[in-house]
């Protein structure tokens, strides 16, 4: 990989590829995933090779396969293969000579462009595409390819069209539908999901030329089984170019914009659209989905002066991927762990959008951290199912989310136990809670930083109240000790499971139920139209007597005199203490399982990612920096940080203890989990809630920038090797400016709101109203 590329205006813009090799396929296909939130298209090499893993996903269209799987997000009929011919001979990077390979992603237009020479049977080929999603036009995406055989005259074949006979990992998730070509230039393919029962509409055209000049070539038609192609041949002289532009569209019945429309009026809705978009050709489409990411990148960039690089382009490359994986455009779909650039995870939705994806939108593109938000509202049917089903109360919400009614969707069973060779079974769904209050912190924190009352009102505040309820029904009384307890659960360290009084969950629930009383006073005596209305669906009168009664008496795990450690949980301190210095410097995370079942791993003090720490982010104000710093420094060298959502929390901690070098070097870590050198972390996709930990870092970590009881801090803790940082932030609707440079912090307002904005910096009070320098 190569991650200096990009000169002058496309500086730090730029990731590139500058060799091949066909057993390191995945690293490519995931990082420079092209997308447009609506649907995803993995990057896979336009000629086929056995290792490539092709995926083409659209938000929103979970299918189940059968009665023994969780919904997952389909793998689509794929419009990015196409079978390239030269003089007869199959294209076909494993055989014969490259030169001057390259494959670029340019973050900033969302493009990729691969270019190189193949040197075949005497004859050298110069072959260069282009690829993008368009961040205009939601269903659209394009290619184009361009061959010129170089010395010699040569027959170019390209055979293109749409490929259904795709799976997730095997798994079918389409009924076949029908197949047409319409006057031999425009195709299309009809599917349905089996279960679901979506209908995709995917249509796609061709248009060619030579040396620039259009030409019409009568192409061969071919129909197969859940395939179909055109094949266009042609003989073309030394030197001429031979290029092909490929306009492919994706509509189905889940699109918003088709609400109540027959799959009769998708197919015409279709085959206009794409005949509207054929005439406006590749580069004025390009053009303006190129207008659309500047707008974005306006609204967003982050300029960061840095001794290293790499840094500029590491936030760059992660807000690339927010925006790519995101479906702004409609509230009913979440953001997948994976996003949508590959089939890890299955496209399900985590805990990782509340505490890891939502921040950057809530403090940048509100109205995308809306959505987001009214996602939760959308599945609380779902929750309250789950609620129910498990004998409790009120919202609980799923570990795993995929469509809004689906409800609990996490997989019962996982990877190989290496003692007893059968599957590990998955219990994050039935036991790791936590997620009901992180929907809580993401919503709360989403309101304190626009002020949305609107959004509340109709929504935000039902969840509040109800996710109280179910906590205040999911505690477990302790005659002995006389206080509530929650037994049985997985905290945020996967690495324990069936734990007693997890610290994160019990303080997270408590600053849950304490929210909901607060609210009930607060929208009472503001808002008793709303109160009357909230006070008959929950019974929030009577509800409020049980929050009162019991959180007073909930266990809230309290630093040891000792050493100021906080128990994890009831035995985590108790448990084996092992040498863990070979799966700290391990090259590969989960090592530990090599050695070690999760039966195993449970009874040693060693966890899988930030735990105590997160709630040290959370909840930051409840806990001096004396027990951070003694907790960090018990917890830290028994995580292996084998879940990618470890490294961010930590350095945001870092910063907090102001350990500004081992801040710097685990943001460092956390930007190279995708983006360093190593080919394979992200076969499975790239991992969205670290993307948007790397936003974190650098907000809430090195500028200090929290929300603290509903107002604005800004502590600075800038990296020694950075110069300086400007970024924006929307606070209470209005859009800032920040610069943090060594000693100073510039805040300026971007609008003529007269909003006072007040804020504090390292305890000082300041109030802005155009400008301010402060000195720190
Ligand atoms: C982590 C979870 C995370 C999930 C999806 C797991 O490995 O332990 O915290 O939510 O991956 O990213």
């Amino acid at each position: 990989m190569n991650y200096n590329k990009g000169t002058e205006d496309l500086k730090n813009w730029i990731v590139s590829e500058d060799s091949f090799n066909s057993n390191n396929l995945g690293k490519c296909e995931a990082i420079m995933c092209l997308g447009n939130g609506y649907m995803g298209v993995r990057s896979a090499t336009e000629e086929k090779y056995l290792k490539e893993i092709r995926n083409h996903f659209v938000s929103g269209t979970f299918n189940k396969f059968d009665e023994n799987e969780v919904t997952e997000l389909p793998n689509i009929p794929d419009f990015t293969q196409l079978d390239i011919n030269l003089n007869g001979e199959r294209l076909d990077l494993e055989k014969g000579e490259i030169k001057n390979y390259s494959r670029d992603l340019n973050l900033k237009s969302g493009v990729i462009t691969r270019e190189f020479n193949w040197i075949f049977k005497g004859i050298e080929y110069h072959f260069i595409s282009r690829r993008f999603v368009s961040l205009k036009d939601l269903n659209l995406m394009a290619i184009e390819v361009c061959i010129t055989p170089l010395n010699a005259e040569a027959t170019v074949s390209i055979t293109s069209g749409i490929n259904g006979q795709v799976s997730n990992s095997g798994a079918q998730h389409f009924h076949e539908g029908e197949k047409r070509i319409y006057n031999k230039k425009f195709i299309e393919m009809l599917s349905k999901t089996t279960n679901s029962k979506i209908d995709f509409v995917q249509m796609t055209t061709h248009k060619l030329s030579l040396n620039g000049d259009e030409i019409e070539i009568d192409p061969d038609l071919n129909m197969d089984r859940r395939k179909v192609n055109v094949i266009y041949k042609l003989d073309v002289k030394a030197g001429e170019e031979f290029k092909l532009e490929k306009i492919s569209t994706v509509n189905t019945t889940r699109d918003l914009v088709h609400d109540g429309k027959e799959l009769k009026d998708i197919r015409i809705y279709a085959l206009n659209q794409l005949e509207n978009f054929e005439k406006e050709g590749f580069e004025t489409l390009l053009e303006k989905s190129k207008t659309e990411w500047n707008k974005k990148w306006a609204a967003m960039d982050i300029k960061i002066d840095s001794e290293v690089e790499f840094d500029q382009l590491a936030i760059r490359f992660a807000q690339y991927h927010l925006i790519v994986m995101t479906p702004a455009h409609d509230s009913r779909m979440g953001v997948g762990a994976k996003g949508l650039s590959g089939e890890g995870y299955k496209g399900h939705s985590f805990w990782d959008t509340e505490l890891f994806i939502m921040p950057f939108f809530t403090y940048t593109m509100p109205e995308i951290a809306r959505s987001l938000a009214k996602y939760r509202f959308e599945t609380l049917g779902g929750a309250r199912r789950k609620a129910n089903d498990n004998g409790y109360m009120g919202a609980m919400f799923p570990w795993e989310s995929a469509w809004k009614d689906d409800g609990e969707v996490t997989p019962v069973w996982g990877a190989v136990d290496i003692v007893t060779g059968k599957a590990t079974k998955i219990w994050s769904g039935f036991i790791e809670q936590h997620i009901t209050c992180d929907v809580a912190y993401a919503l709360w924190q989403y309101y304190m930083v626009t002020k949305d009352e609107e959004f509340m009102e109709n929504y935000g505040f039902e969840i509040l109240f109800d996710t109280a309820i179910f906590w205040a029904s999911r505690l477990e009384w302790n005659e002995e000790k006389k206080e509530y307890h929650i037994n049985n659960v997985i905290g945020p360290d996967e690495y324990k499971e069936h734990v007693n009084n997890n610290a994160f969950t019990n303080y997270m629930a408590h600053w849950n139920l304490n929210l909901a009383i607060e609210y009930y006073s607060k929208i009472k005596s503001e808002k008793p139209e709303l109160f009357n209305i909230l006070n008959k669906k929950l019974e929030l009168d009577s509800n409020l007597k049980v929050w009162k009664d019991k959180v007073v008496k909930i266990y809230l795990p309290e630093p040891r005199k000792e050493d100021s450690v906080i128990p994890q949980d009831d035995t985590y301190l108790s448990k084996d203490i092992i040498d863990l210095t070979k799966y700290k410097n391990q090259e590969h995370v989960g090592s530990l399982f090599k050695d070690y079942s999760l039966d195993q791993v449970n009874e040693i003090q060693v966890s899988k990612q930030a735990d105590m720490m997160v709630l040290f982010y959370l909840l930051e104000n409840r806990f001096s920096t004396d027990v951070k710093r003694a907790n960090w420094n018990y917890y830290e060298p028994k995580t292996l940080h084998d879940s990618s959502l470890s490294l961010s929390t930590h350095c945001v901690l870092a910063s907090d203890m102001n350990d500004k070098e081992m801040a710097y070097d685990l943001f460092r870590r956390a930007s190279e989990i995708d983006l360093g050198p190593n080919m394979k972390t992200s076969d499975h996709g790239i991992h969205a809630a670290s993307l948007g930990g790397i936003w974190q870092c650098i907000v809430n970590g090195f500028s200090g920038v929290r929300m603290l009881g509903g107002e604005l801090r800004i502590d600075p803790k800038l990296p020694e090797n950075w110069n300086e940082v400007i970024f924006p932030l929307n606070w209470h609707g209005v859009n800032l400016t920040i610069k943090v440079d060594k000693n100073l912090l510039t805040v300026v307002k971007n609008s003529d709101s007269d909003e006072k904005i007040k804020f504090t910096v390292y305890g000082t009070e300041y109030i802005l109203d155009k400008k301010i320098e402060i000195k720190y």
